[in-house]
């Protein structure tokens, strides 16, 4: 089990490289299935979450390997993926549904798994599906979508990001024209089109609530190289903020972090965009008010990591979660860092400005586990923090190693 020690750290300084999104890297890996060339990915971070990914892509019958972040991936025929254990640990599993069905006619898949965030159904992915012509059967722990299919006009009746990709890449090869409107707008999708129109798909509006895709008859082979992480440059930020460092977040793309960097710049901390990346300088000092929303709202991945630094911040700090119904699982353990926060339904109210204690906490999903980490930074002595399902791994490059590179105390312990 990782298990990770981080003790009470000096104000963070020096330079640090974010890494690239693994958000943007999982549906491009997806995607990757939609031609029989081959598709580099550079600069894929190394992440359990993409050693899965490709795991599944070979279950399809891909050719997919990594080596020193550049993937490799050549989907010659594909099929269904197998019922493998990396198909059912993660949610972006879902995301081969879409390439496979509009490559082979159809494709059968177990529910995904994940992070237990929330109830992540899979309805508006079938539904987008079924309006392209799609047969959906489910059956227990599985669903088979199967037909020919056409395109067609799609209205989402929520702006989701996994639907979005899915009924995206069906798209790229179905014949006609199809319209997917109330799109998610996040910028991982809007990377995703730009992979897919390098490999010769015709989409438009990638970035607006409105795409347009005129399907072609075959994708060709590409290399790509998709954008850095804006969720870990965020992560690293509030990190700063929090003990009142002084940081560059090499490679960190300011304008994918507006709604963190309002938040920020409004609680006192200085937030500075350059050439070379963002600098972030100073202490959070006010208390915030913070709704997660789809994008360009504030992230809902970046909840757990800002109420870390809201809990420094003296007075009354509001958080309101309106994207996943059960993303207040890192509070218990805040609570137990000795945090006062009260949580009624999507409403969390953080007194902020007490003094943390170190404490054995444990990680429940990726964001609670960065969060939690972040504020054994904060609190006085010793903090351990436990990790069973390896959510760390899962989604952070090396995060204990980048914070240690900037001064702070924490390492893995086992
Ligand atoms: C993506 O998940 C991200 N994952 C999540 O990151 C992120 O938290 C989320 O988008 C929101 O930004 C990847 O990109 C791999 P959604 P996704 O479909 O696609 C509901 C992380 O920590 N919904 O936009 O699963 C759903 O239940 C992760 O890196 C339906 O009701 O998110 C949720 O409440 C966790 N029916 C909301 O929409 C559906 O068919 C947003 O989900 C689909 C979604």
């Amino acid at each position: 089990m990782p298990q990770y020690m981080i003790c009470q750290s000096p104000r963070l300084s020096g330079e640090v490289r974010v890494s690239t999104s693994k958000n943007a890297v999982l549906p491009i890996l997806a995607a990757s299935l939609l031609t029989s060339e081959e598709v580099l990915i550079h600069g894929a971070p190394d992440l359990t979450d993409v050693r899965h990914m490709l795991e599944i892509l070979r279950s399809c019958g891909a050719e997919a390997e990594m080596h020193d972040g550049c993937v490799r991936v050549r989907a010659q025929a594909v099929g269904s993926p197998k019922d493998i254990a990396a198909l059912r640990s993660m949610r972006a599993s879902v995301l081969v549904m879409g390439p496979i069905l509009a490559r082979s006619g159809e494709c059968q898949l177990s529910m995904p798994g994940g992070c237990a965030i929330g109830q992540r159904p899979i309805d508006l992915h079938l539904k987008g599906l079924q309006k392209l012509g799609a047969k959906v059967e489910q059956d227990g722990g599985a669903v088979l979508v199967s037909g020919a299919l056409r395109g067609a006009n799609v209205y989402l009746d929520f702006p989701s990001v996994g639907a979005t990709e899915n009924l995206l890449m069906a798209a790229v090869l179905t014949k006609g024209l199809t319209r997917i409107e109330n799109a998610a707008k996040e910028p991982e999708i809007a990377d995703l089109c730009r992979c897919l129109n390098q490999m010769g798909a015709r989409i438009a509006g990638a970035g607006t609530a409105n795409l347009t895709v005129e399907g072609v008859e075959t994708l060709h082979g590409a290399a790509y190289t998709p954008i850095p992480d804006r969720i870990e440059a965020g992560t690293l930020a509030c990190a700063a903020a929090l003990t009142e460092g002084s940081v560059l977040l090499e490679n960190a793309r300011s304008e994918h972090m507006r709604a963190l960097l309002f938040k920020l710049t409004e609680s006192g901390v200085i937030c500075q965009e350059d050439q070379r990346g963002l600098r972030l300088r100073g202490k959070a000092r006010h208390p915030m008010e913070v709704r997660t929303l789809s994008y360009p709202g504030f992230p809902t991945d970046l909840q757990a990591p800002l109420m870390t630094v809201a809990c420094q911040t003296h007075g009354l700090s509001v958080f309101l979660e309106t994207i996943f119904e059960n993303r207040y699982m890192h509070v218990v353990e805040l609570k137990r860092l000795g945090a006062q926060i009260r949580v009624e339904g999507q409403l969390a109210l953080i007194h902020g400005g007490k003094p943390l204690n170190g404490s054995r906490v444990t990680a429940t999903d990726l964001r609670a586990a960065a969060a939690l980490m972040l504020s054994g930074l904060a609190a006085q002595g010793e903090t351990i923090l436990d990790d069973p399902a390896g959510h760390l791994l899962r989604g952070y490059e090396g995060l204990e190693e980048k914070l240690r590179s900037l001064g702070a105390s924490c390492r893995r312990i086992n």
